[in-house]
């Protein structure tokens, strides 16, 4: 159905300006013509087939990954789940209202299908699905580009099914592809289940004053084991410095720490926007002024890259939000056991949140998947394992985290409660860190650290 539509969409106009002859019956004062309806039913067979398709390449690609269990243990009921279509159908309200969302946009319709037969293309080239499983594919849809020839009838429901339908494929895609999930050995085959009380409550070296920022430890084992802050000094929301302490007890005891000047102007390309930043591999990662830029700044060589996240909302598009948002967190960098992440939405995902796999030398994106979860209905998130976590408000006083999303199979689960305390209901920037297994949140103006337990 998925290239079904594809057809449709290419061939709507032509279909619908030239008429198609029937025979019919002359009566006493009328013509009476009989048309074959069935012709144009939505082809929910050949879909299903299609379905049946991808979840045997994750079959075969879950045998092949053996050193990893989590893919066993959580795989999804994918055709169960498909037809559970009005599950999240309020989230399309928000969208409807805001006139973001049309069932009819074929044009985007159209561009993510032939996106999604790239990358199907693209999978097999890297043989992440083998000749047989591809080869059954292009069959399948040859067949269906037959069948559909003559499809000119739809309806609403069958493409708000399709849409949702096309999502959960990418991201099927998208976990069989290769990243390196070896990487995932060291990991806990099960979700988070708890959160400490904080191990570390610090105010900010900068005082209440300065109450908006982030802090961490470096997130790479084997790097020097920094522990940094970085304050958003001008209009709670640049930065150019980066504090850093060379030890837990210089961090502690606020002694001891270096200035590091990133850029020398709070409004440089350069400049650092918002908290969304972390500290990984001797470099900072962190959206750069007033754009959809990840920039990553080398702290041994001072130089810069950069990289644009494809229709990332910025400025305070799709920030993290409770009942007012957090200024500027659209785009939050995450780090665990499998590297570099960007945590962001777009309006192609109406505004849910989309995660990058991000290659932290290069900055190339690596692979995109996309949740029905809406951005600004979440206080923050952050990965571990691959898994990402988003965390909502209880009460002034504690958060919880609700959510989670599994890159390795795809699935989702809203039904996660593990709460924790705060300090104040401001978050602005939460994170996991793989070489400690902590969590660090910046509390408006308060530092915070917490264990966790899978
Ligand atoms: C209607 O079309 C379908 C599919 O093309 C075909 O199998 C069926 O026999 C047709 N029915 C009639 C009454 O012509
Ligand atoms: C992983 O799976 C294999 C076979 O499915 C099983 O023998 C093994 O005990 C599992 N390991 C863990 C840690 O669950
Ligand atoms: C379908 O949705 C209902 C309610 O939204 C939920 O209780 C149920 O677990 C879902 N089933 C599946 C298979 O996802
Ligand atoms: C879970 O964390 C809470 C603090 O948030 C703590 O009081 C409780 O003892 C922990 N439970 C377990 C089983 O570790
Ligand atoms: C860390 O950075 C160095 C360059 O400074 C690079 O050669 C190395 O591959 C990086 N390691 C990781 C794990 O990103």
């Amino acid at each position: 159905m998925v290239w079904a539509l594809l057809l449709l969409v290419s061939q709507l106009p032509l279909a619908a300006s030239s008429p198609q002859r029937v025979t019919g019956v002359l009566r006493k004062d009328a013509c009476v013509c009989q048309i074959n309806f069935s012709a144009w039913d939505f082809p929910v067979q050949e879909f299903e087939e299609l379905l049946g398709l991808f979840q045997q390449c994750s079959e075969s690609l879950d045998e092949l990954k053996t050193q990893t269990n989590l893919t066993h243990i959580k795989m999804p009921l994918f055709s169960a789940a498909i037809k559970n279509i009005t599950e999240h159908l309020s989230q399309f309200e928000y969208i409807n209202n805001r006139g973001l969302y049309n069932p009819l946009n074929f044009r985007l319709l159209d561009y993510e299908m032939g996106d999604l037969g790239t990358q199907i293309a693209d999978a097999h080239k890297k043989q992440a699905l083998d000749t047989s499983t591809a080869q059954d594919l292009n069959d399948e849809l040859s067949s269906i580009r037959l069948k559909v020839q003559n499809m000119q009838k739809y309806d609403k429901f069958n493409l708000l099914a399709l849409r949702e339908h096309i999502r959960k494929l990418k991201n099927r895609l998208e976990s069989c592809r290769t990243y390196d999930k070896t990487q995932l050995d060291q990991c806990s085959k099960v979700l988070l289940s708890n959160i400490s009380s904080p191990v570390v409550t610090q105010l900010n070296p900068y005082g209440t004053s300065y109450p908006f920022g982030a802090w961490g430890k470096e997130s790479r084992h084997g790097s020097p084991e920094l522990y940094w802050v970085q304050s958003l000094q001008s209009s709670n929301t640049y930065g150019i410095t980066l504090r850093t302490y060379s030890s837990f007890e210089d961090f502690v005891m606020s002694k001891n720490h270096k200035d590091i000047s990133v850029t020398s102007s709070y409004t440089t390309t350069y400049s650092i926007q918002g908290p969304g930043t972390v500290l990984y591999n001797e470099s900072l990662y962190y959206n750069c002024y007033k754009s959809p830029n990840v920039c990553k700044f080398d702290l041994k060589t001072k130089t810069f890259q950069h990289v644009a996240l494809q229709d990332a909302g910025h400025d305070n598009k799709f920030p993290y939000c409770y009942y007012s948002c957090y200024g500027t967190t659209d785009i939050d960098l995450s780090v665990d056991e499998t590297g570099l992440w960007a945590i962001y939405a777009t309006e192609e995902n109406y505004g849910n949140i989309v995660i990058s796999k991000l290659d932290s030398s290069t900055l190339a994106v690596v692979q995109t998947w996309k949740t029905k979860l809406f951005k600004k209905s979440v206080s923050n998130a952050f990965m571990v394992c691959g898994v990402l976590y988003a965390t909502r408000y209880l009460s002034p006083k504690q958060e919880e985290v609700f959510y989670a999303f599994d890159t390795v199979t795809g699935h989702d689960t809203n039904t996660l409660s593990v709460p924790f305390e705060k300090i104040s209901s401001d978050i602005q920037n939460l994170h996991y860190n793989p070489t400690d297994q902590r969590l660090y949140l910046f509390n408006y103006a308060y530092m915070l650290a917490y264990e966790l337990t899978f």
